[in-house]
């Protein structure tokens, strides 16, 4: 498995990816403009498919995490990890001062990742997903370097 930059290339095999892991997938043409405005790292096996991603916005020394999955068949092997810790490297060597994120407040799998990696459950928000069905759960990563 490598990393490397998404481009428009990659839309069919976001868009799949993104439906086999998202309960709100995002439309192709989401995708288009997210890959156009934020930053985008794609996880690839040795035949060039797309087996997982992050999708990255910044603002001035802030960054949110916009998006993760790691393929179905794929997951618990370390590769989420892989790919959160490359963003937080890369924010960390760019001078970032936190990463923020939401998450589903049932997304324990999630959490356990965030948890791992460093992040804090700095808020919440009640009834953000689903019509009010579900709470988001804020985090934060502080990053070494870059502040408060
Ligand atoms: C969240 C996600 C990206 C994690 O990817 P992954 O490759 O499975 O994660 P990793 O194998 O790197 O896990 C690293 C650690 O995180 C924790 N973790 C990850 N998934 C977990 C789960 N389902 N349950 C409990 N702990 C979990 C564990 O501590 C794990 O270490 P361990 O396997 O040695 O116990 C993946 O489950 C996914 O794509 N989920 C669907 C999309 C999603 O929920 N994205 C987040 C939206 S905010």
């Amino acid at each position: 498995m490598t990393l490397r930059p998404l481009t428009a290339d990659d839309v069919d095999a976001l868009v799949a990816l993104d439906a086999a892991t998202n309960p709100q997938p995002w439309s192709a043409a989401l995708w288009r403009d997210a890959l156009t405005r934020d930053h985008g790292t794609g996880l690839v096996d040795g035949e060039g498919r797309l087996a997982g991603f992050t999708v990255s916005s910044r603002v001035l020394d802030e960054a949110e995490l916009q998006s993760i999955a790691v393929a179905p068949g794929l997951q618990r092997r370390g590769f989420g990890l892989a790919l959160l810790n490359a963003l937080l490297a890369e924010l960390r060597r760019d001078g970032v001062a936190r990463l923020l994120l939401e998450v589903r407040a049932g997304n324990t799998g999630a959490q356990a990742l965030y948890a791992a990696c460093g992040g804090e459950i700095v808020g919440r928000r009640n009834g953000y997903y689903d019509h009010g069905r579900e709470d988001a759960l804020l985090y934060t990563f502080v990053l070494a370097g870059g502040g408060s």
